[in-house]
């Protein structure tokens, strides 16, 4: 392996588990009990927006109660020391990462703290509950939603992720079950372009094979110890 300039990072809810943010699958995931259809698609947002609305400001509201962890801060010190390219691409809409301190972040699967206009499309900063009918502050529509990628809708910034991961030398995957494409997927195109591969999880992701290498445990250990093996 040539030495490793370029870094890509993918992130899922398993880095943010020891926050006491809830995951999605498994034993007591968010998923667990609740129907993806009913809170996390635009066709449940058409069928039941107090409903949907709900479901992301309790989420929201949660998040005052919680801190970023040691994989948080970790991952946030790689990046302020990293001399090269580094990508941090979560798919986490909590803000843990960059209050953890990362600069150089995209959230893919949209934030809770934003809310989207589904006339305009313009996003704005959104701290408080959202109930269904809130005016949006640039066409006056009164069509404010949860800032969250839906099923069926196209993630953020997915030029500049395959850019970076066209010209990754690392990608390193963190605590995602490997379940939700295109993330998925990043593992595969990291590859094709050359990359190595490195994933840290608690149990294997259902990509665990494409990835050269895999390292089995809570993500406030691993991720720690990894970035000190990246720092040395
Ligand atoms: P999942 O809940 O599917 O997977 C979380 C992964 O983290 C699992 O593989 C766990 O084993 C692992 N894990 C749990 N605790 C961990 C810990 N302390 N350290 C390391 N790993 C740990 O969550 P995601 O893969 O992030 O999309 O889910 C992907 C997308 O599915 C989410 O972004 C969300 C959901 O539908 C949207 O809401 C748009």
């Amino acid at each position: 392996m040539a030495a490793i300039r370029n870094v890509v990072i993918l992130t899922g809810a398993g880095v943010s588990a020891e926050s006491g943010v809830a995951t999605f699958r498994g034993p007591g995931g968010l998923w667990e009990g609740q129907r993806v259809e009913d809170v996390c698609t635009p066709q449940a947002l058409a069928r039941d927006p107090a409903l949907v609305h709900r479901f992301y400001d309790e989420r929201r509201a949660k998040l005052a109660s919680v801190a970023p962890n040691p994989a948080h801060l970790a991952l946030a010190r790689l990046d302020a020391e990293w001399p090269g390219e580094l990508l941090l691409v979560t798919q986490n809409v909590d803000d843990l990462h960059e209050r953890g301190g990362s600069m150089r972040l995209i959230h893919m699967h949209g934030e809770l703290k934003s809310a989207l206009c589904a006339g305009c499309g313009h996003r704005e900063a959104w701290e408080e509950s959202l109930p269904p009918g809130c005016e949006c502050t640039v066409c006056g529509a009164p069509l404010l939603r949860p800032d969250i990628v839906f099923f069926g809708e196209m993630p953020y910034r997915m030029e500049a992720i395959e850019r970076a991961l066209a010209e990754a030398d690392l990608f390193v995957s963190i605590g995602t079950s490997g379940a939700v494409y295109p993330a998925a997927g990043f593992v595969q195109t990291a590859r094709y372009h050359g990359a190595d591969t490195l994933e840290m999880n608690l149990d294997p992701s259902q990509g665990s094979g494409w990835f050269a290498e895999s390292r089995l445990g809570p993500a406030g250990v691993l991720v720690p110890e990894w970035v000190e093996e990246m720092l040395a």
